[in-house]
């Protein structure tokens, strides 16, 4: 059976975090070859042009910006899907989704964005930790304060989460991470064992 592909998605403090590392330790106890990763890399992160818009909210044209996003993105799948197909289970911290969902926030056409993205990957399972605004803002604070400079409008947090419930597969796991870190990670594993079977995998047992 080829990895299976889980894609972590939420707003910034929605728990991905947290619960790709309940995740990863349900299949280190399981004994299954797992990798771990996140996007975009850090190259996009790091590259100027970005660094600017995110730090200043400077930029030309947004299509430059969606544009680094899809190329990090997708030399990223080259990565992933070679190790999917040797069979190794691999979890997204973030995925395309979220590329769609902010550069729809910034004005672009949801469909100019998709093409810039081809026929990508559909993950095995796409899990979307939603949390109300208020709380990423207050998770955000509790972390460190740091906001990018699109953050320093609330607003953003709202947009972004409906953006999201729009360009999200019609198959995505919505849990409201606003409960119980382990009640989020039982449903969690549930799904993926559910997944697992229907590919024909070995089944595990209950931690
Ligand atoms: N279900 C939950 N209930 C309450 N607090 C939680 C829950 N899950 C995570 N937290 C707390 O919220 C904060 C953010 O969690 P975490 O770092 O996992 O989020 P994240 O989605 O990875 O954030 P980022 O987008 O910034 O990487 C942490 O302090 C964490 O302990
Ligand atoms: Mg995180």
């Amino acid at each position: 059976m080829s990895g299976l592909l889980i894609a972590m998605c939420g707003l910034d403090g929605a728990g991905k975090t947290t619960q790709i590392g309940m995740l990863t330790k349900w299949f280190e106890h399981n004994n299954v070859q797992l990798y771990n990763t996140k996007q975009p890399t850090d190259q996009y992160r790091n590259d100027p042009r970005v660094r600017s818009y995110l730090d200043n909210g400077h930029v030309h044209d947004m299509r430059v910006i969606a544009m680094l996003s899809a190329a990090d993105r997708i030399t990223h799948m080259y990565d992933l899907e070679q190790r999917l197909d040797a069979g190794i289970h691999i979890i997204s911290d973030r995925y395309i989704y979220s590329s769609y969902a902010y550069f729809k926030v910034r004005g672009m056409d949801i469909n100019d964005i998709k093409n810039l993205y081809g026929s990508i990957r559909k993950p095995d399972l796409t899990v979307f930790l939603d949390i109300k605004p208020e709380i990423t803002i207050k998770r955000i604070q509790a972390r460190d304060g740091h906001l990018k400079y699109e953050e320093k409008d609330p607003s953003i947090f709202m947009n972004v989460r409906e953006a999201f419930r729009t360009v999200l597969p019609e198959d995505a796991l919505i849990i409201d991470g606003e409960r119980d870190p382990q009640d989020i990670h039982s449903e969690i594993v549930l799904n993926v064992k559910t997944i697992i079977s229907a590919k024909g995998g070995y089944s595990y047992g209950v931690k």
